[in-house]
Order: structure tokens, then C-alpha cells, then sequence
């Protein structure tokens, strides 16, 4: 059997190795670090709106609370404490640039374990806190932590994987960050019935998905790309041959090499990403991430329990929402897992278009049309809204939650990947964090018309999709320059200058 097989219609090789035990290991390892993600979008919000939390150190929250009045659309808000949630986003943001260059110098695995490290310090600090400054630090190191394992889990599983097979194993990243969210709102939902501590409870038992990726780490292995780029040769053919499950590997072996080599020729990353040649990966990458956010889903999982109460559910509203949108998240999830790497990026991110744009604007009009201020929809009404959530979530879990973690992983070459992949969870984090703190009062001025603010999103991401991102299923990772960019419509103009950059690079290695 010949060790490379060209296929893909003779545009991509393929090389040897299959999945093998080992390698679904490590990927189910350092999927924890998606969990620990999950895990906190999920437990915070409940544990913000418990009283025995607020009045320990937001005081003040508390007792407007008590007096606030609320409508349908006008729900009661602190900036304060809106601004403490999201400061993880804001510490994980910072965070995402330091890990990437620790994921270079040092590797994607060092990198996890940092991030379990200060995961579990910040779970500590919150579970244990008993002042406002252990909350907020805790709050910070877990910022940090999610940096650093946003950074590293999605690169680590796209380099492990074999390329016929890459998506299906980063998707489970985000599979078991909607694992989380599901969890935290089932715990939540147990806790806030438990006096006056409940709360440490929903925030210690963060600890176990951190504590399973800090110890179950020391189990999986560095990625041969990374050892390979940080010239541990032989361990990097080793590991190869390791999680190939074969001894064929010298073609995808000398493919990292060479591309190990050009990235060595690059001394400032972050100023080659500034390079039109890396315009294509990085401009995707972004927006892909600002699209992601602008869908509305954290503000259509933020609403639901809302939409839920007016089916009637009263008091058992927040855990129906919890759950049903949750167990929506995680099977369609599964959906993309199962059809990401036959089917295709492209086809999923806009068949989901369709479907996140039409539920978005029927949402809207029924609430436009019916939703007052005060009172609640029909019953009716609200069932095929509650449906319109559900067909919401399982579009958006099919395509941009976990694509926009996979495609910005896959497309960066060796030379800047880390860096780049840092401007994706970034954005990421911005555009949370933006949403985060806009949403409530978009939703009080804008009332129904959010709906139709997310649908244009929808639309132009579309657009976007149709005419811009290539396909990039079965690529070898360190052939997208060749096989992907200079063969795009559009993306091509920029890769015609690409060996000249090399040049440059080598002759004046300081010029920028
Ligand atoms: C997004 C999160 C979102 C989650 C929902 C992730 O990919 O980055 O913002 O809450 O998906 O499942």
C-alpha cells in the first residue's frame, strides 16, 4: 500500500494512520478543557440571581432587587454585577495572547496544564470566598484559565487528528462545552434550594472537569507538530508513528518538518499575521468569531427561561429551559460531529443560516405582534416559540458554535497559528463580553426588534459563508496555503506574494 494516497479529486494528499484508542485518550482528556468552559457559561448566571450570593457581596444588588420592577422586556439589571461576570471574558481575553506564546515556546500541553492550574486556584478563591476580592480574583484566574485552554484544546485536537477525521474530533470540544452549560443549569437548579451555601457548591464543583484535564494531562502526549517545531525530531516521529497507529509516517512527518522549518524562518509571528498573505486565515478567523456571537445565542439561552415562563411552567421554568435547550445543544452537536467531515464545512454553516435566520424573524414577529409589555403570550403561541428556541439552538450547535472553534484551528499555517488562533478566542471573548453587556438593554430599547438585529447578522453571515469561506474538510493542516488559499477566488490575491515574504524573511529577518 502506498504510504501517500492523493485523493480529493487530486487537490489534497492524504496520509497514513487510522484513529487509534490512544488518540481518542487524549482528545477525550483535553475535551475537559471545553467543559470547564461550559461548565462556567452555564453557573454563573443562576448563581449571580441567588439571594444567599447577592447579599454576601452584593448587597446592594440584593435590595434593588427586592424593589425592582420588572416587564417583558425591561428585565432588572446591575452593571455591576453584569461587569463581574463578564470579567472573565476580559481575562481570558488578555490571557489567549500569553498562552499563545506558550503554546509555542513551551507546547499545547504545558499549556492545558496551566490552564487546569489556574482554574482550580480561581475555583478555590470563588467557592471558598469570603470577600468581594477572592470573588474577583477568582473570577480573573478563571478568566485566565479559560485562556489558556481556548487556546490550546482546539489546536491540540486539530494537530492530534488525522485530516479525514479532524473535525469530527475538535467538535469535541465544543460537544463537551455544551456538556457543561447542561450540567451547571441541572446543578444550579439543586443548589439555589440549598441554604445559605449553596452557591460554593455550584462554584466548587468546577473543579472536577479542571482536575480531570490537570491529571488525566499527564497521560496524553504532546502534538508532533509542536515537538517537531520545538526540534524534539525523534519524539515527534515516535509520537506520530504512536497516535497513526502505524509505522508509515515518514510523508506526514516530512510535511511538519518542512513546515516547521518555514515557521522557523518567521521570528515575529504576530507581525507575519500583519502580512497580506496572512489576511485570508486571520480575517475568518475573526470574523467567524464575531459572527458566532452575533447569532444571539448566549442572548437566546439567556432568554429562554423567560420564554419558558410564559408556557406556564412557573417556578419549574429555569430547569425546563436549562434542559431542553441543553439536551438540544449537546445531540445536535453530536449532528455535526457525525457529518462535519463528509458533508462539509460550508453546507452546515449555511443550511443553519437558513435555519437561525427564519426562527429569528418568526420569533420576533410573534412577539412584535403579540408580546406586551406586561402579560404573557398564549399558550399556543408560546409552544411554537419554545419550538422556534429549540430549532434555534440545535442550527447554531450544528454549524457556528462549534465551527467557528474548528475552522480558525485548521487554517493558520505552522508559522503562525498559535497567533492567530489567539485573535480568534479573543474575539471570541470580546464579542461575549460585548453581547454580555449590551444585551439586556438592547433588549429593553430595541424590545422585539433584537430579533430582527440578530437575523441581518444572520443573513450577512451568510452572505459571508456563500462567497468567502472555502471548504477545508480533508485538508492536511499544513497544506492550506497550497491547497486552499492560492486556489480561492477571492483569497488568491493575497498568497501571490507569499515566497517573497519568505525571502524578506530570510535576508532581513528584523525588517517587519
Ligand atoms: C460559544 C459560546 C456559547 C456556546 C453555546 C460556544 O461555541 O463560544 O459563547 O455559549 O457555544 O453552546
Amino acid at each position: 500500500m502506498p504510504a501517500v494516497v492523493v485523493n480529493h479529486g487530486g487537490d489534497a494528499p492524504e496520509f497514513e494512520g487510522k484513529v487509534t484508542v490512544y488518540v481518542i485518550i487524549c482528545v477525550f482528556i483535553a475535551a475537559f478543557g471545553g467543559l470547564m468552559f461550559g461548565y462556567d457559561i452555564g453557573i454563573s448566571g443562576g448563581v449571580t440571581s441567588m439571594d444567599d450570593f447577592l447579599k454576601k457581596f452584593f448587597m446592594h444588588v440584593y435590595e434593588k432587587k427586592q424593589h425592582a420592577r420588572e416587564n417583558n422586556y425591561c428585565k432588572y439589571n446591575d452593571g455591576l454585577l453584569q461587569l463581574f461576570t463578564s470579567s472573565l471574558y476580559i481575562a481570558a481575553l488578555l490571557a489567549s495572547f500569553v498562552a499563545s506564546r506558550v503554546c509555542t515556546k513551551m507546547g499545547r500541553k504545558p499549556t492545558m496544564q496551566i490552564a487546569s492550574v489556574m482554574f482550580i486556584i480561581g475555583v478555590c478563591l470563588q467557592a471558598g470566598g469570603i470577600n468581594i476580592e477572592m470573588i474577583v480574583c477568582g473570577r480573573l484566574m478563571l478568566g485566565i484559565g479559560v485562556g489558556f485552554a481556548n487556546q490550546a484544546v482546539p489546536l491540540f485536537l486539530s494537530e492530534l487528528a488525522p485530516a479525514k477525521m479532524r473535525g469530527a474530533l475538535n467538535i469535541c470540544f465544543q460537544l463537551f462545552i455544551t456538556m457543561g452549560i447542561l450540567v451547571a443549569g441541572i446543578i444550579n437548579y439543586f443548589t439555589s434550594t440549598i441554604h445559605p451555601h449553596g452557591w460554593r457548591i455550584s462554584l466548587g464543583l468546577a473543579i472536577i472537569p479542571a482536575g480531570i484535564l490537570l491529571v488525566g494531562s499527564f497521560a496524553i502526549c504532546e502534538t508532533p507538530t509542536s515537538l517537531i517545531e520545538r526540534k524534539n525530531l525523534d519524539e515527534g516521529k515516535s509520537t506520530l508513528k504512536k497516535i497513526r497507529g502505524t509505522d508509515e509516517v515518514i510523508p506526514e512527518f516530512e510535511s511538519i518538518v518542512a513546515a516547521s522549518e518555514m515557521a522557523r524562518q518567521v521570528k515575529n509571528p504576530f507581525s507575519k499575521l500583519m502580512k497580506p498573505s496572512s489576511r485570508p486565515p486571520l480575517i475568518i478567523a475573526i470574523l467567524l468569531q464575531v459572527f458566532q456571537q452575533f447569532t444571539g445565542i448566549n442572548a437566546i439561552m439567556f432568554y429562554a427561561p423567560v420564554l419558558f415562563q410564559t408556557v406556564g411552567f412557573g417556578s419549574n421554568a429555569s430547569l425546563l429551559s436549562t434542559v431542553i435547550t441543553g439536551l438540544v445543544n449537546v445531540f445536535s452537536t453530536l449532528v455535526s460531529i457525525y457529518t462535519v467531515d463528509w458533508a462539509g464545512r460550508r453546507i452546515l454553516l449555511l443550511e443553519a443560516c437558513v435555519q437561525m435566520f427564519l426562527t429569528q424573524v418568526v420569533i420576533g414577529l410573534i412577539l412584535l405582534i403579540d408580546l406586551k409589555t406586561t402579560g404573557s403570550l398564549n399558550h399556543t403561541e408560546a409552544i411554537i416559540v419554545v419550538s422556534l428556541v429549540c430549532i434555534f439552538v440545535g442550527g447554531f450547535a450544528w454549524s457556528w458554535g462549534p465551527l467557528g472553534w474548528l475552522i480558525p484551528s485548521e487554517t493558520f499555517p505552522l508559522e503562525t497559528r498559535t497567533a492567530g488562533f489567539a485573535f480568534a478566542v479573543s474575539s471570541n471573548m470580546l464579542f461575549t463580553f460585548i453581547i454580555a453587556q449590551a444585551f439586556l438593554s438592547m433588549l429593553c430599547t430595541m424590545r422585539a426588534g433584537i430579533f430582527f438585529f440578530f437575523a441581518a447578522w444572520i443573513l450577512i453571515m451568510g452572505l459571508f459563508t456563500l462567497f468567502f469561506l472555502p471548504e477545508t474538510k480533508g485538508v492536511p493542516i499544513d497544506a492550506m496555503a497550497e491547497k486552499v488559499w492560492k486556489q480561492h477566488w477571492f483569497w488568491k490575491r493575497y498568497m501571490v506574494d507569499v515566497d517573497d515574504e519568505v525571502m524578506m524573511e530570510k535576508v532581513h529577518p528584523h525588517v517587519k
